[in-house]
């Protein structure tokens, strides 16, 4: 029987700061309405011309991962990457990855699942691992939100919560103990599949010439439609169900909590989570407030500032934990 251990984070980021000051110069909104709301005071968008993508970051985040790892590139079985915004409708970054660091020609698999894609991208690693077929997995979630938000008043509610990032995890079999992941759980609730979504360009029963021939600049199906409220109160009531789902799984009290790692949707989502489990600040990390969402890349970008700064020790129980759009919810519980 074996387990699977993260030995090496990586994460990268674009270089381009947008606070909230800025975006109140484009559209109408200001700094007061989105820190209370949020908590975000800046994001990160990709800069005209720096050629910075998905992909691209998604790699620059592997490399950190890898060498932190301390493996080479050649020792990789398996690559899993997660994003809501690929470079290319398909396929998807998962081959450019392979490609772009050289990497044999090993398995590529894109993971579909808006911000709980990391943790459903972990699980199928975790699981490749658990059943002996593959010993070390490179994960990856990374997003280009910055290119496809509507950023005018009209798109205000969701473009000011979104950033683009990177982050990445190597994991590795681990042999004769109980360190590393204890366990994933993964859940979908498709009947709300259209209160945070983005339908173009998913034909669905749209024809593509029919699409291109309206060339409609009103069309709204372009760009990302969250019904707020709704997305917040399921949030919170998944959040906190799949954390208890995770540690009962493993005979845990909330009391083994060392380290708490929501994804970065909202600040006062992750808030409310601290308050119903009786965290303290210590016990959940949070770096939305730079970042803002950034969907798929938001847990391994927070996992690796938490890392770096000794927030996190050998033997401490981290719980994972995500919610977002399909939707979909997921929790991973970790020795580490
Ligand atoms: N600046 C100023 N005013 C704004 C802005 C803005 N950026 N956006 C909306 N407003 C206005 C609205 O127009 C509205 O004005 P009105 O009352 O005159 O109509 C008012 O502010 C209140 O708008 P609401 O949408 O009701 O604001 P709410 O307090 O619900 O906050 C928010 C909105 C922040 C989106 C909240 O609902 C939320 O956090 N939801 C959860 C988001 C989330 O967690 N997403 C995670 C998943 S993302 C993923 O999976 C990809």
């Amino acid at each position: 029987m074996y387990n699977s251990k993260i030995i090496g984070l990586g994460k990268y980021v674009p270089d381009n700061v947008v606070t909230n000051d800025d975006l109140s110069k484009i559209m109408d909104t200001n700094d007061e309405w989105i820190t209370e709301r949020t908590g975000i005071k800046e994001r990160r968008w990709v800069k005209e011309g720096s050629g910075d993508t998905t992909a691209t970051m998604g790699v620059k985040a592997a490399k950190m991962a890898i060498e932190r790892a301390g493996i080479s590139k050649d020792d990789i079985d398996f690559i899993v990457f997660a994003t809501l915004s690929p470079d290319m409708y398909f396929p998807g970054p998962g081959v450019q990855v392979q490609h772009a660091l050289g990497i044999k020609t090993v398995g590529a698999l894109d993971v579909r699942n808006q911000c709980s894609g990391f943790i459903y991208a972990l699980s199928v690693a975790d699981n490749f691992i658990k059943t002996g077929m593959y010993k070390n997995i490179l994960v990856i979630g990374s997003e280009l939100h910055s290119h496809g938000l509507d950023k005018t008043t009209r798109g205000r509610g969701v473009s000011v919560i979104f950033g683009d990032g990177a982050g990445a995890a190597i994991l590795t079999r681990e042999e004769g103990n109980k360190k590393g992941i204890l366990s994933t759980h993964l859940h979908s609730q498709g009947e709300h599949a259209e209160e945070l979504v983005l339908k173009a360009p998913g034909m669905g029963t749209r024809w593509v010439n029919d699409i291109l021939a309206d060339n409609n600049e009103d069309d709204e199906s372009y760009f990302p439609y969250m019904n707020g409220q709704f997305v917040f109160k399921n949030a919170v009531v998944r959040f906190s169900e799949v954390i208890m789902e995770g540690l009962m799984a493993n005979g845990l009290q909330k009391e083994a909590i060392d380290m708490l790692i929501p994804h970065q949707a909202n600040l006062r989502i992750a808030q409310f989570i601290q308050n119903k489990f009786g965290l303290t600040n210590d016990q959940v990390f949070n770096n939305i407030q730079k970042y803002g969402n950034t969907t798929a890349a938001s847990i391994p970008l927070a996992l690796t500032e938490a890392w770096e700064a000794g927030k996190i020790k050998e033997g401490d129980t981290v719980v994972l934990a995500a919610f977002g759009s399909g939707f979909t919810w997921g929790s991973c519980i970790i020795n580490w």
